[in-house]
């Protein structure tokens, strides 16, 4: 069994996972830290990691990122493994995650739905055979009316995956109000809108001549973080220090295997990965997402096509 302290019990994701983790024999939430110490849970409250003398394997946060250095060094000084699932973190908060990494085990990842983690990794193809064919690339993200940062963790993560595919040439164009001129070939434009109570919605666009394409992803519950972080948790439990992402998770209790074959085969066309996507998605116990992948199914075997 699992012990996790989970970082911002209180919140809307933390009592997501506090659900999730009650009916799951193979993880416990033994403690929670909330600066908001009033709510009752299963569990103890804290309200810092300072005052917590709990003992526990693993933490998972979704709390801000004001609240992520204390984290940092808490984790690091007790070498505490640490599912990291806030956003909003700043260039000098990222470095200090690295650092982190060094000294305990550390995932962090901006989404952790199976759906978003396995677009990151057909983006970075589609782009390879899009973007040199001219195509523009936007991103335009959609989120309930309490969420503070923007644009999404999982927009930024989306662009750098096209990027990095692209060879890090494209920079991110995040307001077109204060100049007046046309978009440049290398630029990833990001949009935010706010409102009600959208879970999450992700729309990546390839704008070309006369064609648009878009790959959507659609959240319709928090669950699937919370599922994801929970599973991250299990999986982080008891490693060594280092860098972890969700694609180590997938890949390990093979769910559904995407990422190993993905690794493993260079060639592997992502055609192949439908059916199972499909059928874990119907498995799911949560039927909360619906990854708009059957749109991009049919582009991408017309790609193929155009490609033979
Ligand atoms: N990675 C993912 O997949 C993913 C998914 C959803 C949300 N998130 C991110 O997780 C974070 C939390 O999301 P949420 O919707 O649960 O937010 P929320 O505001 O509902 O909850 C945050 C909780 O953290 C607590 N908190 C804030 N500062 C604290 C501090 N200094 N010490 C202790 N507790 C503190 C708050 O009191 C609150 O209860 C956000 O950054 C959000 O963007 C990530």
């Amino acid at each position: 069994m699992v012990r996790a302290i989970m970082h911002g019990c209180n919140g809307a994701m933390g009592q997501v996972i506090s659900g999730i983790a009650a009916k799951d024999e193979e993880i416990s939430i033994v403690a929670g830290i909330d600066m908001r110490t009033e709510q009752k849970n299963d569990y103890p409250v804290f309200a810092s990691l300072n005052e917590c003398k709990v003992e526990a394997d693993v933490v998972i946060d979704f709390s801000n990122a004001a609240a992520v250095d204390e984290l940092l060094d808490w984790c690091a000084e007790k070498k505490m493994p640490v599912v990291l699932c806030t956003t909003g973190l700043s260039e000098v908060q990222l470095a200090k995650v690295e650092e982190t990494a060094e000294k305990t085990a550390v995932l962090r990842s901006a989404n952790m739905s199976l759906g978003i983690n396995m677009l990151l990794k057909l983006l970075k193809e589609a782009a390879q055979i899009l973007a040199p064919a001219g195509f523009d690339i936007e991103i335009l993200e959609k989120h309930h009316n309490q969420k503070v940062d923007a644009p999404s963790g999982t927009a930024i993560a989306l662009a750098d995956s096209i990027n990095e595919a692209m060879g890090n040439t494209y920079h991110y164009k995040y307001d077109r109000s204060a100049t007046r001129e046309k978009r440049d070939a290398k630029e990833i434009g990001i949009q935010a809108i706010r409102g009600g109570t959208i879970v999450g919605e992700h729309d990546v666009i390839f704008a070309g001549q006369d064609e648009v394409i878009t790959f959507n992803h659609t959240a319709y519950s928090k669950a699937i973080f919370a599922k994801g972080a929970v599973q991250a948790a299990k999986f982080l439990a008891g490693k060594p220090e280092g860098w972890y992402d969700m694609a180590d998770v997938i890949g390990e209790n093979g769910t559904p295997t995407v990422s190993k074959f993905i690794h493993s085969q260079p060639g592997f066309s992502f055609l192949e990965l439908f059916p199972p996507l499909c059928l874990w998605m119907k498995a799911s116990e949560n039927q909360f997402v619906k990854a708009s992948v059957s749109f991009f199914y049919i582009l991408c075997k017309k790609m193929t096509s155009c490609a033979v």
